[in-house]
């Protein structure tokens, strides 16, 4: 994808992958800031690349997460663009609240901003009842923090919720059970599932099938990404349409 908009716009760049271990991340930030680049962080760096990167937005801050890096005059800066990226996603689908968040890691707490900004009540959902009540107290916490008003939330019990987010890994391997039952998603009208896999993840299958409007995390990757574009390259804005083709190649079943 940004290899794809790199081409296409004739820069003088290169995205490249790099496995780093958790122990490595701090030598691997020193590196880049020496040698002037930028770049993404993902699974599982997020939340250590926050402790790391010295000059934070107050988004990145305070969700205590980094998707997106870059260096100015030597020193690291960063942010988070699964915030925009997300809430992208949910606009197109026309999310209605109450969202139902299943996850309470880093993507999740990105849709927490995104709720946050749009005023959407939430439901949390958890594999430990303690973890989503502790998560939805720290969505009163990330709105002071943004200072933003505090939507309503609270723990999933079964309420009815208009739009589900899938904030944890399953789907991201084929034969991965769905992330919620049947039963908490189908009066639902909407759905994000921010995995993704060539062909599409089987959750938003289903949900099209029962007649939910449905996205998968395609949708997000390329929003992230061209709003990380425009980190990396300042003044230059992402072109979209490559990197939307890009990513459609890449998720082609
Ligand atoms: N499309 C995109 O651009 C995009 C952007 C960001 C993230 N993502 C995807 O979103 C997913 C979540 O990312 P993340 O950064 O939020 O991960 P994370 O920080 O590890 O959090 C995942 C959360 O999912 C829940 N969970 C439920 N079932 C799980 C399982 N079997 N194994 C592990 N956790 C499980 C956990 O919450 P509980 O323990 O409370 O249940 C956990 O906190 C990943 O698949 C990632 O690739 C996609």
């Amino acid at each position: 994808m940004h290899n794809a908009a790199i081409a296409a716009l004739g820069l003088d760049a290169v995205y490249v992958a790099f496995r780093v271990a958790p122990t490595a991340l701090p030598t691997m930030l020193e590196a880049c800031a020496a040698a002037g680049m930028g770049g993404n962080l993902t699974v599982p760096h997020k939340q250590a690349g926050a402790d790391r990167v010295p000059h934070l937005t107050p988004l990145a801050r305070a969700l205590g997460a980094v998707n997106t890096f870059w260096t100015d005059a030597g020193a690291l800066h960063g942010d988070n663009t699964d915030v925009a990226g997300i809430g992208e996603a949910l606009d197109a689908l026309g999310a209605e609240p109450p969202w139902l968040l299943c996850g309470t890691g880093g993507s999740a707490r990105a849709t927490v901003a995104a709720a946050l900004r749009r005023g959407a009540a939430l439901l949390i959902r958890s594999r430990d009842p303690g973890r989503a009540a502790a998560f939805a107290a720290w969505t009163v916490e990330a709105a002071a923090a943004l200072g933003l008003a505090p939507v309503e939330v609270a723990s999933d019990e079964g309420q009815a919720a208009r739009t589900v987010v899938n904030a944890t890994p399953q789907g991201l391997a084929g034969g991965d059970p769905p992330p919620l039952p049947a039963a908490r998603w189908r009066g639902a009208h909407a759905a994000l599932d921010l995995t993704y896999r060539p062909g599409g993840t089987a959750w938003t299958r289903a949900c099209r099938e029962a007649g939910l409007r449905a996205s998968d995390g395609g949708a997000v990757l390329v929003a992230q990404g061209a709003h990380a574009f425009e980190r990396f390259f300042p003044g230059t804005p992402a072109p979209r349409d490559v990197m939307t083709a890009a990513v459609a190649r890449f998720l082609a079943p």
